[in-house]
């Protein structure tokens, strides 16, 4: 059994776990349906790196498995995501302040042959334990925003045309791309990006009281007409590096 495991999960492992595994110290792997564990160290850190697959059912499986194996003390997602904010490019980092679930909603009440309007949806927190009574936001832990601060120019010298931004992330089984929904979101949300984990890790790891935080690269902009580029998954994980590197050495 490791002490202090850093849990850290991704989707994909070819975009988003290359950087990662290729410069992990590997111990063990241990495989599971859904997702593989990768025990190592990494940068001086007893660190799990899970591969999880994609969406929210994947990642509340392998963050749920990693708690009860691991005992993480912190847990990081990471991976692409795809812009919402007008401020927020490709190749653009986003660091979670918070999460919201893009799937907890209830419409509003048409009848029969009134369609459908999206715009009217309310965003819940169905999902969350009922003695928790704080808003639809799930908030990512001050110490390791604090952390992702600390590393912000530290990346930029080494990434120029990249730009870090501090905000909400909306997560869910979607990939939406239709610009006035996008914007809707955003505006009303203050969603910076929009990806397919974050929603089930955060909230899991709040209900086991596990700080946690998300680090996001931007792979695609659909109101900016910018095309996903997978490349950029490896964004993501370089920041991660330099925050495991920063947190040894403080
Ligand atoms: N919308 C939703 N998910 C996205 N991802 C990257 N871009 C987007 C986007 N625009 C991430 C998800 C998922 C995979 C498809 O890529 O988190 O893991």
């Amino acid at each position: 059994m490791y002490e202090d495991v850093i849990l850290i999960i991704g989707a994909m492992k070819d975009v988003e776990l290359d950087v990662l595994l290729n410069k992990l110290e590997l111990r063990n792997v241990v495989e599971e349906k859904s997702c593989t564990f990768y025990e190592g160290n990494l940068l001086n850190n007893n660190v799990v790196i899970c591969h999880a697959n994609v969406g929210i059912i994947n990642a509340a499986t392998a963050t749920t498995l990693g708690i009860m194996k691991y005992n993480p003390k912190l847990i990081w997602v990471e991976g692409t995501a795809g812009g919402h904010a007008e401020i927020v490019h490709k190749g653009d980092i986003v660091v979670s302040t918070g999460i919201i679930n893009l799937n907890s909603f209830r419409t509003g009440c048409l009848g029969k042959n009134e369609g459908s309007d999206p715009f009217s949806w309310e965003l819940k927190r169905y999902g969350h334990l009922p003695q928790d009574v704080e808003s639809i936001v799930v908030a990512a832990s001050e110490k390791l925003i604090e952390l992702a601060k600390s590393v912000e120019n530290e990346f930029v010298i080494n990434n120029p045309s990249s730009k870090v931004h501090y905000g909400i992330i909306g997560s869910g089984d979607a990939w939406n791309k239709e610009a006035d929904l996008i914007k809707h979101y955003s505006a009303k949300y203050q969603t910076l990006c929009e990806e397919m984990e974050s929603a089930a890790v955060f909230q899991i790891a709040r209900n086991y009281d596990i700080p946690v935080i998300a680090i996001r690269s931007i792979s695609n902009n659909e109101i900016h007409g910018e095309v996903y580029e997978r490349e950029l998954g490896q964004k993501a994980q370089e920041y991660v590096l330099y925050m495991l590197k920063n947190k040894k050495e403080k």
